[in-house]
């Protein structure tokens, strides 16, 4: 059993990632989140039919100790509406601060019940146990809890870190082919940003990820965490280092506005801004031209070249400054300098 500790003094928190650790969940709950005597398995119908009543069945707790709260399927719940609801459940069902609240799903699942864990009775405990790979290398470790506002997405949330992040890799198999490449998406990430042996691994081991054999999917999940619980203890509120894991969004984020949220995969955006990254990194003589190729050959070979979306440079670059990131209408973008380097450029 792999574990990654993040260490944030008081918040500090394990990230447990083992092949058919969904059977160890009691176990786990108990050695670090404690007794509790009320949990909410907040999840929705498709991850509860796949795993949540398996989940249910192995706490054997009972009803009026276990409250399951289903959550329809799709980023169009993650509101403030949805919140309230589950907050009108917790207050039914007198959950207090010593409860605990377990979020069974992908990001939205994640960032909705982390914000609901994040605001009642002023933060009580939450373990994220993330069924996708996004969620597993991504949203689930660092504490950004969110809801969307009709206008904009994640526009209300809070930080507010787990207590435990429990990684079940073999839960990835019923993932779709679609969902499983918006992760490996920021998988990739992590090896442009931050680690030059990981890029490697990931070039040399295309094959076997592609197949999604258990071993090396297992090992990628790790390496992902690894980096992102060690950003996130340098920067926990992202005001300096975290904003590096932004590589390829800026570009990503106009993409999904242009074509409207839905139409690509968050991850499938992503990897083809850090493709448009790589290449504005190599215009403005920040990236060789060698290295370029090198992070375009790896997309290529994870099946993530995506082709480039025919978007109005004018109507790109506006997009592009109406990111949540830019300040003062400027532009901060994320650019690759070297493989497993980036600098951070205002335009
Ligand atoms: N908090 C953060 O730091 C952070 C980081 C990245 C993304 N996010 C958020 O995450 C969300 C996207 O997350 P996502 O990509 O996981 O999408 P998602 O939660 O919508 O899950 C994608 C689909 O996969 C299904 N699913 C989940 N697990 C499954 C499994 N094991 N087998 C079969 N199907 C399964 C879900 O029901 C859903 O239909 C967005 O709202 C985004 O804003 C947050």
């Amino acid at each position: 059993m792999d574990r990654v500790r993040v260490e944030l003094g008081l918040r500090s928190y394990d990230i447990v990632i083992h092949n058919g650790a969904l059977e160890q969940l009691p176990a786990l709950l108990h050695e670090e989140a404690g007794d509790k005597t009320r949990v909410m398995l907040v999840t929705n119908p498709v991850i509860y039919k796949l795993y949540g009543q398996k989940v249910q069945k192995n706490l054997g707790m009972s009803k009026e100790e276990l409250i399951i709260a289903l959550v329809n399927d799709g980023e169009e719940y993650k509101t403030m509406a949805e919140a309230e609801r589950l907050i009108d459940l917790l207050i039914e069902h007198k959950f207090d601060r010593h409860s605990l609240i377990l979020a069974l799903g992908g990001g939205v699942i994640g960032d909705l019940a982390g914000f609901v864990a994040a605001i009642y009775q002023r933060g009580i405990d939450y373990v994220q146990i993330p069924t996708t790979l996004v969620a597993q290398v991504d949203s689930s470790v660092g504490g950004k809890t969110a809801v969307n506002h009709p206008n904009a997405k994640n526009m209300i949330g809070a930080f507010h870190q787990p207590r435990l992040v429990v990684i079940d890799p073999l839960v990835l198999r019923s993932l779709s082919q679609r969902d499983f490449l918006s992760g490996l998406a920021e998988v990739v990430k992590y090896g442009l940003i931050a680690d030059r042996d990981f890029f490697d691994f990931l070039r040399d081991n295309a094959e076997k990820i592609n197949a999604r054999e258990d071993q090396v999917i297992q090992q990628i999940i790790l390496w992902s965490c690894r980096i992102k619980g060690y950003i996130v203890e340098n920067d926990e509120r992202e005001g300096g280092i975290r904003a590096i894991l932004n590589l390829g969004h800026t570009f990503g984020h106009a993409i999904e506005r242009y074509f409207g949220y839905g139409h690509y995969r968050h991850g499938e955006a992503v990897a083809i801004g850090m493709g448009m990254a790589a290449g504005l990194a190599n215009q403005l003589e920040m990236l060789k031209t060698d290295d370029m190729e090198k992070i375009l050959e790896l997309l290529k070979s994870l099946r993530l070249d995506f082709p480039d979306p025919e978007i109005p440079a004018e109507h790109f670059m506006r997009l592009m400054s109406m990111d949540k990131k830019a300040k003062d209408g400027r532009l901060r973008l994320v650019l690759p300098t070297d493989i497993g380097k980036v600098q951070i450029v205002v335009m």
